[in-house]
């Protein structure tokens, strides 16, 4: 079994519903609800196919315990293979399962948001949320093939694509080639091949998130935080993460680069303008910053950028972050 290594391919869905339809003797599905007109007959009618109709709220223990179960009494066996069609939710959820049912089998991820292509299927994160946050019970465990159709963004309400378009933008600091194909405004399955081929590289050198993987978290410190705070979209949150973070450091040149790529990918302005969202609490932002993963101790690592293409890990002392944000303009 792949521990590390996925192969992510670009497929059409006619080629997929094939390759699909080769394992339908062996098919044990994890498949959010929404997909369920968009997919063939045999797999709508499987009896293998655990549905899910809310996939954040049911990325949780008692789903994962359900769906194990589910898999078990079907008569799983270490040599099967998951397969999760869906978004991020979904393919966390499904990746859980394959990494602990049996001590571990084999899954296949098929993303159908814009932000499970570019992110959240790729790199072998797997987790579930409990009450105490999110992510919070999880592991590392790679699919071994990561299949990309586009075909299933056409269905994606526009508020999941600013999501997706949010991830997008992060890359564009990661990347100059991927900077470069935003602006020139490179049709989006080309640029989502490219994230997502980026994110496959770097997580193959750091697999476990020890050195060069921390760079993916570009934006998502404060990004998270106002994810939390103002129950934005993971990928609208990071667009936000990004440009505070270039407000409180003063990175003018990031500032720039951040407006032309997010008139290039159409983001939404105003809704990425804190000034939007009347009920931002100061108070409440600095408390979900304080239960940040990253947070050491007394530290915190922020990813800043040198110039695009180039980021690098900044350790900053935790109460100086705290400070540099109460005192800002942009967050009165
Ligand atoms: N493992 C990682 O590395 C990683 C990275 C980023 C995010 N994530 C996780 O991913 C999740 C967010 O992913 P997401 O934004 O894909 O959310 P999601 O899976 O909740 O999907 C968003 C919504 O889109 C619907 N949907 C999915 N595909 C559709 C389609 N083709 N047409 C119409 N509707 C469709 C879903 O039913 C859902 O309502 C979070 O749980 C986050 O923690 C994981």
């Amino acid at each position: 079994m792949s521990e590390m290594k996925s192969n992510v391919t670009f497929i059409k869905k006619p080629e997929l519903f094939a390759q699909l339809k080769k394992q339908e003797d062996e098919f044990y599905g994890v498949i959010d609800g929404a997909l369920r007109d968009h997919l063939p007959e045999w797999i709508k009618t499987s009896s293998c196919v655990y549905w899910l109709d809310q996939p954040e709220a049911q990325k949780n223990l008692k789903t994962y315990e359900e769906v194990s179960v589910f898999f078990l009494e079907k008569g799983i066996s270490r040599s099967s293979t998951i397969i999760a069609i869906g978004g991020g939710a979904t393919t966390d959820l499904a990746g859980f399962v394959a990494a602990t049912i049996l001590r571990g089998v084999c899954w296949m991820a098929i993303p159908t948001t814009l932000l499970a292509m570019v992110d959240g299927s790729i790199g072998g994160k797997v987790a579930v949320n409990t009450a105490q946050g999110k992510n919070l019970l999880g592991s590392f465990h790679a699919p071994s093939s990561v299949l990309i159709c586009h075909d299933f963004l056409s269905t994606l309400p526009e508020a999941e694509l600013h999501s997706g378009m949010g991830e997008i933008l992060k890359y564009g600091f990661l990347s100059k080639e991927i900077s470069d194909l935003i602006l020139n405004k490179t049709p989006l399955d080309v640029i989502a091949f490219e994230c997502a081929h980026f994110k496959s590289q770097v997580v193959e050198k750091d697999f476990k998130d020890l050195n060069e993987r921390a760079l993916l978290n570009l934006g998502h410190t404060l990004g998270h935080a106002f994810e939390s705070t103002l129950k934005v979209s993971h990928g609208m949150a990071v667009a936000m993460g990004l440009r505070y973070l270039f407000e409180l450091f003063s990175l003018q040149e990031s500032l720039d680069n951040w407006n032309k790529m997010a008139l290039s990918l159409n983001l939404p302005f105003d809704q990425l303008d804190l000034k939007f969202y009347k009920n931002f609490s100061l108070v409440q932002f600095t408390e979900f910053l304080k239960m940040d993963k990253k947070k050491t101790h007394q530290s915190i690592k922020l990813i800043l950028v040198k110039e695009m293409g180039e980021c690098f890990i900044h350790e900053i002392a935790f109460n100086d972050l705290l400070k540099k944000i109460e005192e800002h303009e942009a967050f009165n």
